[in-house]
């Protein structure tokens, strides 16, 4: 299929919370084009990751990944990676503000609160178990992800309700790099 339709604000499955990606999915014909498809509509977004509810498929799983990306310019580079059934576990009490965006809230950002460091499991797309611990931008995208898959949008996490706005008013305007 490619690249598929990114689901906007306000569309209801966006707003649902993913189930589990079965095990007899694994190595299945069906899971491997769920990923292709997040793959390829991510870099035609130049998206730094892309959830399954945005593509309309209520499974959790997403891709994660870019190298220099014109959204991001001052982030560093991201591996790419898909996550299915990630669980995330908060290393230490450390929060960090940060303006994010989402390729389903295009043209905005807002600051959002993250946990600085994190610790990740996840299974790959043969079904291993991985883990990882991860700090700053890469556990940025990661929880915003993750958030994906319960039905939220960074919208509803903003420090404020004044600390949001048009990505090109908050530039012209010095709020944001
Ligand atoms: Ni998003």
């Amino acid at each position: 299929m490619g690249i598929r339709n990114v689901l906007r604000i306000g569309h209801p499955a966006l707003r649902t919370c993913s189930a589990e990606v079965p095990e007899d999915w694994f190595g299945s014909r069906r899971l491997q084009q769920l990923i292709d498809d997040l793959f390829d509509t991510k870099l035609a977004c130049s998206g730094a990751g892309l959830a399954a509810p945005q593509i309309d498929e209520p499974w959790r799983v997403f891709v994660v990944g870019m190298g220099h990306n014109p959204r991001y310019p001052n982030e560093n580079p991201l591996p790419e990676r898909v996550l299915i059934n990630p669980v995330i576990e908060y290393i230490g009490d450390e929060l960090i503000s940060g303006w994010e965006g989402c390729l389903s809230v295009p043209g905005m950002r807002g600051e959002v609160e993250r946990w600085e460091h994190i610790h990740l499991k996840w299974q790959d797309r043969d079904g291993e178990f991985q883990t990882e611990e991860l700090q700053g931008f890469h556990a940025r995208v990661i929880q915003h992800e993750s958030d994906h898959l319960d039905g939220v949008l960074f919208p509803d996490c903003l420090t404020s309700p004044l600390a949001f706005g048009f990505t090109d008013e908050l530039k012209a305007n010095g709020i944001i790099d």
